[in-house]
């Protein structure tokens, strides 16, 4: 009777073998533990986009993506998102359990500590012409922090760990709170510590000297909602550049600075952006059904942005749950957009697309969010810096597990490589 934790492989061509242990976590599918087989076999593996490999393992977040179920440390996203706060689901995700009450006064006193900025690093936004992209000026901010804060980046130190968290959850919408106003010409605002997380942003980004800024409650949230939806999602590309980048032992905000520019791309957390410009570029209602044909004509690189996923075959749960505060915050705020009904006739439309039904296409995190950034006021270019306020918590959660865990090593994939054979130099006289 064969072990059925074992995968036993013959490469017949070689008559060399391997005997493969199946690792199971607590949900998900079992993996096959790879580690011997170059060395059993001499032969590597090939899966350049990860579709069937799991890089490492991890607490924080379970995705089914057949099933569209987020857990964040177990508990079901729906529920985060009817019962929990923005603050408290990092507070969650960096420590594994939801807070007691003096955990989490605790936990939210240190952040609203840490969220001021080095004065000389007002200095550093003069830098950039003002139509400068707020991401990019988002990624090179978070990456400076790491010139200020010399004796605080042992990545072996807890205590270090744990600071540089409170400060990159704190420090995030100050920075970029500070990108959108150099942007718009408006003097920078000092966080203020009277108010919660998400209402401290929203003063930053829009009160101005002339007035006191008027809060709202249905603005404030809608957003921390988003937050919550967007604070983890498992091995992203994003994520993954992070533990790669941490991996190498680079200090937590050069690595969270480049999970800052992964995420930048259209093809992930930059999809948000390009939704709301893809449904400005068709307009109408009338203009979807040729918009599906170009998104369905291979000839063409148009893709419809904020639909597909690489896990969730099924609807994309934060979608769901976008989708009705989509409509509930348009109408608390009086807003009526005719970019929604040109997303909901693209959605009505792809959903019965054989195109989109059998490659199982739903809409994802991405297709509805920047609605609801617009009608908040929140500029097209901020909308992924949005994203990354929020990924922040997760992409910290999984640099601290990393560094927590016994045996980590450098990141260090191999290739197949396709180049020239061994050659000669050839001198330039015989070329
Ligand atoms: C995020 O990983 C995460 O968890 C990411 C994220 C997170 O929280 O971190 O969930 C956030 O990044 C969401 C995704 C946002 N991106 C977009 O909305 C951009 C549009 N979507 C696609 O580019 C695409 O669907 C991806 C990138 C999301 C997934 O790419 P895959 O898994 O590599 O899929 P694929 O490119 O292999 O596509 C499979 C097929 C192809 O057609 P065939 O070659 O089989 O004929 O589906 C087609 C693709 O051409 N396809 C699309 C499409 N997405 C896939 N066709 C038209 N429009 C699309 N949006």
């Amino acid at each position: 009777m064969s072990d059925p934790k074992i995968v036993k492989l013959l490469d017949e061509s070689s008559n060399r073998s391997s005997e493969l242990p199946l690792i199971s976590g607590t949900l998900g599918p079992a993996c096959i533990d790879i580690g011997t087989l170059y060395k059993d076999t001499g032969h590597f593996t090939y899966d350049p986009g990860y579709g069937s490999t799991a890089s490492t393992k991890s607490a924080i977040t379970y995705i089914d993506g057949d099933q569209g179920v987020l857990l964040y440390r177990g508990y079901p996203i729906e529920q985060l998102a009817t019962n929990s706060s923005f603050l408290e689901v990092a507070y969650l995700l960096l420590n594994g359990e939801l807070p007691k009450p003096a955990e989490f006064a605790a936990f939210e006193h240190d952040v609203s500590h840490h969220t001021m900025l080095h004065e000389s690093l007002k200095n550093f936004f003069q830098g950039f012409h003002h139509d400068a992209h707020p991401m990019a000026m988002l990624a090179a901010a978070v990456a400076s922090l790491s010139a200020f804060y010399h004796d605080d980046l042992s990545v072996d130190d807890p205590a270090d760990r744990k600071l540089a968290a409170i400060r990159l959850i704190a420090k995030m919408p100050t920075i970029a709170a500070a990108c959108y106003r150099y942007s718009v010409g408006w003097p920078l605002r000092y966080p203020r510590n009277n108010l919660e997380y998400v209402d401290r942003f929203l003063h930053m980004m829009f009160e101005v000297p002339s007035e006191p800024l008027q809060m709202n409650p249905v603005a404030a949230k809608a957003l921390d909602l988003l937050f919550i939806l967007h604070a983890d999602h498992e091995q992203n590309a994003s994520t993954s550049t992070v533990r790669l980048v941490g991996s190498t032992g680079a200090n937590p905000y050069a690595s969270i600075a480049a999970g800052i520019t992964a995420l930048w791309g259209p093809a992930h957390g930059g999809a948000n952006e390009a939704v709301l410009k893809q449904l400005e570029e068709i307009g109408t209602p009338d203009n979807v059904e040729s918009a599906i044909l170009r998104a369905k004509d291979k000839n063409d690189s148009f893709r419809l942005m904020g639909f597909g996923h690489r896990v969730y075959k099924n609807f994309d749960p934060r979608a769901k749950i976008i989708r009705e505060m989509c409509h509930k915050v348009l109408a608390e705020l009086g807003v009526n957009d005719p970019l929604l009904d040109v997303a909901m006739k693209l959605e009505e439309a792809a959903l019965k697309d054989d195109y989109f039904v059998e490659r199982k296409l739903y809409p994802n995190v991405d297709f509805y969010s920047g609605i609801i950034y617009k009608a908040l006021g929140i500029p097209t270019e901020m909308f992924t810096v949005m994203f990354a306020i929020a990924r922040t918590a997760g992409w910290i959660a999984h640099w601290i597990e990393q560094h927590e865990t016994p045996g980590s090593r450098i990141g260090r994939p191999r290739q197949i490589y396709t180049g020239s054979d061994v050659r000669d130099y050839m001198p330039t006289a015989r070329r």
